[in-house]
């Protein structure tokens, strides 16, 4: 993918390479949670239900360079069933980025369902280069379980609602420090109200949607989180947002 990519903030640059784009966006040292979103500039996170639509071509290079820093991309049962993921294998430049610095080859998928609906012989398992992890809650139906359990870790992470801190200790505790979450808003919504969110990357595609089309984050509950401004990047139709959890 070829679209031009200029750093605006810090330390200003133009045309910036796939290795400038990847230091803009380097983890830092130990924990951290990363969410990944496309937004139209008056703020709608689809177009016909999905997000991809939203992006151009810059988008997608940033977003397969942030998957391939990360050691686990986390991602709700909504955004996996209306986007059509498949098994979370990344390109072969990518694979050869992280053999260089002696990661695993792809990212670990793991996903986060209360309701199990998850087809466990779509892709997504049965291609998948790790074994995915399934977060739910320990009401979840039993049948669902069973089934997903034959090719999936399924972790309990809460009773009725799924606890966003539990999700992340549990991966911690797996050594899999760098999270990257590729959403979706109900996810964003709920790790947000648990102060469970360090970083957020947006996209901010030049076009005006109008519509009912749904924002980057829900939440039963407002959940007010300052956030301080990290990177600002551009392409041709596109703002690249770094925000990092402010006092971080
Ligand atoms: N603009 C963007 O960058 C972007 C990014 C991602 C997605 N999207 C769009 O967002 C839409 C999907 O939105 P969404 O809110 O449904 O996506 P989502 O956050 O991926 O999925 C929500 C689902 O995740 C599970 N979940 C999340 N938090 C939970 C909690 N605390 N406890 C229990 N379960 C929890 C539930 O799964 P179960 O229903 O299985 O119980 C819930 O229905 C799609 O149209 C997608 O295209 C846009």
């Amino acid at each position: 993918m070829s679209a031009d990519i200029s750093r605006l903030w810090p330390h200003p640059a133009a045309r910036i390479d796939d290795d400038g784009i990847l230091d803009t966006y380097a983890f830092p040292r130990g924990p951290w949670l990363r969410m990944n979103f496309v937004s139209s500039i008056d703020g709608a996170a689809t177009r016909e239900g999905r997000s991809g639509e939203l992006g151009g071509d810059a988008d997608r290079r940033v977003f397969e360079l942030l998957r391939r820093q990360a050691d686990v991309i986390l991602v709700g049962a909504g955004t996996v069933r209306a986007e059509g993921y498949g098994a979370m294998r990344l390109q072969p430049d990518a694979v050869q980025w992280r053999r260089a610095r002696d990661m695993p080859e792809h990212p670990t998928f793991a996903l986060i369902s209360g309701s199990l609906d998850l087809d466990p012989d779509s892709d997504v398992f049965t291609d998948a280069p790790n074994r995915p992890i399934v977060y739910t809650v320990s009401t979840a139906p039993a049948d669902r379980r069973e089934a997903l359990s034959a090719v999936a870790d399924v972790v309990d992470a809460g009773a009725q609602m799924l606890d966003p801190a539990m999700v992340r200790a549990d991966l911690v505790a797996r050594g899999l420090f760098h999270i990257h979450s590729e959403g979706g808003p109900g996810v964003f919504g709920s790790f947000i109200a648990a102060g469970s969110v360090d970083e957020l990357c947006l996209t901010l595609a030049s076009s005006l949607e109008a519509g009912g089309a749904d924002r980057i984050s829900h939440s039963p509950h407002a959940a007010p989180t300052d956030m301080d401004i990290a990177a600002i990047l551009q392409a041709d139709r596109e703002l690249f947002l770094r925000y990092v959890r402010a006092g971080t």
